[in-house]
């Protein structure tokens, strides 16, 4: 029995079994307590889809864009940066022009495995390292980078970033470089930390190739828009109705000199 909640749905396309998928550095932060169960844990199921449908994974953030206002924020001529958490590389594809050279750090393979394939196909294969490595112990010197950001990957939790992940972060970036936090889903953690807040306005949609796409991709991941996206024979959903905040917000610290 799946238990009612956010990300039934999810939820119910993995089961126990499947945590052998993770490697060890994986299930020490994943499942720390060695018992984890998809069905009940939300986001235990979000690390699975990574690791056993990172294609699927791939096309619903392909639909789900960051607001321009965010990505024309971040400094735009900068030396080093480097990505925690990059996925398949909604914002990777775009520090591309922002820095001389780039390193994105993501722990699951198979996602890592994408982005290279997008980068290949975009011709930027070299100027793009993509790295394994987990926010609490980042694979990069101190003071290494202009800019350190991570997108919608950082939490307070310790599995995905926390005390020591936020620290890593700040270790990496150097006197008077910025740590961004874009679509941070806890902001009042980090503005206790020293961070601030920058919100772009304007209507927000998720945008899928064609309404079979939105209904298929609603049934899973938003599945009480499901029904409405079907009737209205919707390609473009807005933010709104999905009952998610947009990715339009952003924290950042520009750290001391
Ligand atoms: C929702 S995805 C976002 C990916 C990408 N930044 C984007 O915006 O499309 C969250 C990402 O954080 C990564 N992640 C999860 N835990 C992590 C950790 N402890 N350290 C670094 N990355 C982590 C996941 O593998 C995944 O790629």
């Amino acid at each position: 029995m799946i238990p009612n909640g956010p990300g039934r749905e999810l939820r119910r396309r993995y089961t126990p079994a499947d945590l052998d998928v993770f490697t060890s550095d994986e299930a020490s932060r994943f499942v720390p307590g060695g018992d984890g169960d998809p069905h009940h844990d939300v986001v235990l199921a979000w690390e699975l889809l990574y690791r056993l449908e990172p294609e699927l994974y791939d096309r619903l953030v392909s639909a789900e864009r960051l607001h321009p206002g965010v990505v024309s924020w971040l400094p735009g001529d900068v030396d080093r940066i480097a990505e925690v958490g990059a996925g398949t590389g909604r914002l990777t594809m775009e520090l591309i022009e922002r820095g001389r050279h780039v390193v994105a750090v993501e722990p699951a393979m198979p996602l890592r495995r994408i982005l290279r394939g997008k980068l290949a196909a975009a011709d930027h294969g070299a100027r793009v390292r993509v790295i394994p490595g987990f926010f609490d112990q980042l694979p990069l010197p101190d003071d290494w980078a202009d800019l350190v950001v991570a997108c919608s990957a950082f939490t307070p939790s310790p599995g995905h970033g926390g005390e020591a992940g936020l620290a890593e972060m700040e270790r990496v970036c150097r006197p008077r470089g910025c740590v961004a936090i874009i679509w941070p889903n806890h902001l009042k953690w980090l503005t206790a930390r020293g961070y601030r807040h920058v919100s772009f306005p304007g209507p927000m949609y998720v945008e899928f190739g064609n309404n079979h796409e939105a209904v298929e991709m609603a049934e899973i991941f938003y599945p009480k828009a499901a029904d409405e996206v079907r009737r209205r024979g919707w390609r473009k959903v807005p933010f709104d109705v999905l009952g998610i905040n947009p990715p339009r917000d952003l924290a950042f610290k520009v750290l001391a000199g």
